[in-house]
């Protein structure tokens, strides 16, 4: 029924700027759920898919960046996730690229985003959470403040994770955003091993504060060769990491050359992106072996993607931008496989 709603929709909401069309679509979602009018989706797996400690009721999760601020968190556990990324946040609010900043792609079922981290900060985060009802695995992508250095982004690292510690289920180091300037240096050699290293080292003091295991994950960019990933691998099993989320947006234009807004600067996200996060995830999956699980993201707009990523050996997958064009029933679609 949902799905038949978002489809007719779908028309007006595309005649709208994306951002406007984004924030309606989540607010008329909230005002559904909260007065009862969408019955809530529950796709479970006769057997849930543990990783990481936790237990995933089905294998599709929402990807970060739809929920910045967790404010939807129980409008969107409506639509049957097995888990919702909510984030990205940084320790003081910040108010992100001027808009437009988001830019459909209709002909590619493509995006392009440079939002910059746009979101009211850690500690409005963690009131949002404390509030919500939704009782399933929420993630928080966590990431740096624009005006913060990479030689301090440690630190913004740090305050983020003492604070959403105790009340998420895992949490995502966010080192491959396309609009934050020089951030995706951190994916690279000391930054990405020192980074790793102290932000594991707090885990552990966090794990015996609070008595709870909170696994860490770092989500990486598309934009990187066989060489560079068997680098990053490498780092990542040394550092005992305790998953990845490969991948965000990318910075090339691949597919959408010639279409209407691909000249817009910032992260490609949707179908053309399917091809290079793809490639990601095998030889990351390659690299780790099983020992690191990959959450599998970036283009997945049909189940058909979906069945590529695991076949290529990831654990999970994320969507986002295959909402925008599929509607909620690629939630279902994927989650039943
Ligand atoms: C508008 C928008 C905002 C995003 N914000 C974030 C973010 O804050 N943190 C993050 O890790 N990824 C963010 N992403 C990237 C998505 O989580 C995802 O990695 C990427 O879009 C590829 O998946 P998709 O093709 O299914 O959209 C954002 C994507 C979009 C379209």
């Amino acid at each position: 029924m949902l799905n038949h709603v978002y489809h007719f929709l779908q028309k007006s909401l595309f005649s709208m700027d994306a951002e406007s069309a984004k924030n309606l679509s989540l607010k008329s979602l909230r005002l559904l759920s909260r007065y009862r009018l969408l019955r809530k989706k529950v796709y479970k797996k006769a057997e849930p898919i543990k990783l990481m400690g936790l237990s995933f009721p089905n294998c599709v999760g929402l990807a970060a960046g739809l929920d910045k601020n967790g404010e939807y968190i129980d409008a969107l556990a409506v639509l049957g996730f097995g888990f919702i990324e909510i984030g990205a946040v940084t320790p003081k609010p910040q108010p992100g690229h001027p808009r437009p900043r988001l830019f459909r792609i209709p002909e590619a079922q493509a995006a392009i985003n440079r939002m910059g981290f746009n979101n009211k900060g850690v500690d409005h985060l963690v009131r949002n959470i404390k509030k919500c009802k939704y009782k399933g695995i929420i993630g928080v992508n966590i990431g740096k403040n624009k005006n913060t250095s990479n030689a301090d982004a440690v630190k913004d690292y740090l305050h983020c994770m003492q604070r959403v510690y105790p009340y998420a289920s895992f949490i995502t180091i966010n080192i491959s955003s396309p609009n934050t300037e020089n951030i995706r240096e951190l994916q690279f050699g000391e930054y990405l091993h020192d980074l790793l290293a102290r932000l594991k080292q707090e885990q552990e003091t966090l794990r015996g504060k609070y008595a709870k295991q909170v696994p860490l994950l770092v989500k990486l960019a598309p934009d990187l060769d066989n060489e560079e990933i068997a680098t990053i691998a490498q780092i990542l099993l040394n550092n005992d990491i305790d998953g990845v989320i490969a991948t965000n947006a990318s910075l090339q234009r691949t597919g959408i050359e010639d279409l209407p807004n691909a000249d817009k600067p910032g992260g490609m996200s949707g179908r053309p992106l399917f091809p290079m996060s793809l490639a990601v995830v095998t030889e990351l999956c390659r690299q780790l072996d099983g020992k690191i699980p990959v959450i599998a993201c970036g283009g997945i707009v049909s189940k058909e993607n979906a069945e590529q990523m695991f076949a290529a050996g990831a654990a999970l997958v994320q969507v986002y931008t295959g909402l925008i064009y599929q509607g909620p029933q690629l939630i279902k679609d994927i989650a039943m496989l």
